[in-house]
């Protein structure tokens, strides 16, 4: 007899379905060395996972105006504009030229060097396929009014009027089947864009090149009054002493100085006597004569030129 305790592995041997109440160890192993796994790598886990989404900066949902220059929109007559005549045709080929070959092509096949690079083609106006706005020539002004902008077909808003009408007239001879405007078409089109008065276009920037300039006129204007308080602060002979001796704070009579000018020296007196410590002067300024007050100011003004 032996021990119950202990294993018959003779018994086992000759019957191996015993193997299988044996079996919960491995699996009791098993579940042991995954879970351990799993703790010991929970920070790379963690650091694999998918990032929340995230929305874009919420700057981006301010459409950027683009750059315009200012221009006067002389006044035209619609019905005289509107016919293709020889002067007008010959006017807009230069222009087509200067304004529109570079994506157009010369022989307005959308081919221009610029059209190589163009996702969208720009169109050729010897085809009437696929045109966006139309071929008319009210239709057309408005196209050179608005551009294509998403397409690249750039605004010409800021042209006249009448050069716009001579560009579309050589444009169309590009072939012969463009059809006609209507005249309540062309009548349109002057209430629209208030033609025969003409119309004033303001210049306009993108507010990111607004902030550089704003940011660089700011920056700009601190080294002025920088370099100026050093200025008045080193002193020197005559008025450059005796702005040295008033002054408590040279960085605020340097931004006082940079406002000067176009007042005169008495009201500067009675602004700075009221209240010194506030505009970075020693109260001692108070009691300084007529002349001297003459003396500091336009030795102060001095500044404000500059800067
Ligand atoms: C920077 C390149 C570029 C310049 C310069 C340019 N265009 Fe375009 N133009 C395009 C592109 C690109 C299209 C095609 C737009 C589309 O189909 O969405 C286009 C389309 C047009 C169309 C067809 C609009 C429609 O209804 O489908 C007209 C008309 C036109 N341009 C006229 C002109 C005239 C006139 C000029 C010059 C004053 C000019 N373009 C200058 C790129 C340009």
């Amino acid at each position: 007899m032996h021990n119950n305790d202990e294993i018959d592995f003779q018994a086992l041997l000759k019957q191996p379905v015993r193997f299988f109440g044996l079996s919960y160890i491995v699996f009791l192993l098993l579940g042991g060395l995954t879970g351990a796994y799993y703790l010991w790598n929970l920070n790379t886990i963690s650091r694999n996972s998918t990032p929340p989404a995230v929305l874009p900066d919420s700057a981006q949902f301010v459409l950027e105006v683009p750059m315009q220059r200012g221009a006067l929109i002389p006044p035209v007559d619609v019905a005289a504009v509107a016919k293709p005549t020889k002067e007008l045709v010959a006017k807009g080929a230069n222009l087509y030229k200067a304004n529109c070959a570079s994506c157009h092509g010369d022989n307005g096949m959308g081919d221009g060097l610029s059209a190589a690079a163009m996702t969208v083609k720009p169109r050729n106006f010897h085809s009437a396929e696929g045109w966006k706005n139309g071929r008319k020539i009210s239709v057309i002004y408005k196209t050179l009014q608005e551009g294509i902008l998403p397409s690249g077909m750039p605004a010409f808003n800021y042209t006249p009027a009448e050069d716009r009408f001579a560009m579309i007239h050589y444009l169309r001879t590009f072939a012969a089947d463009y059809p006609v405007d209507s005249l309540s078409e062309l009548m349109e089109l002057e209430t629209v864009y208030n033609l025969s008065k003409g119309s004033q276009l303001p210049a306009q920037i993108p507010i990111a090149v607004a902030m550089e300039k704003v940011a660089a006129e700011h920056a700009a204007r601190s080294a002025a009054v920088a370099a100026a308080a050093k200025t008045i602060a080193r002193g020197g002979e005559g008025a450059a002493r005796l702005a040295a001796e008033v002054t408590a704070d040279p960085a605020k009579v340097a931004a006082v100085a940079m406002t000067l000018g176009g007042g005169s020296a008495e009201t500067f007196a009675r602004m700075v006597s009221a209240d010194p410590a506030t505009l970075g002067f020693k109260a001692k300024a108070a009691r300084l004569t007529a002349e001297e007050w003459s003396a500091l100011y336009s030795y102060l003004s001095g500044f404000a030129k500059k800067g």
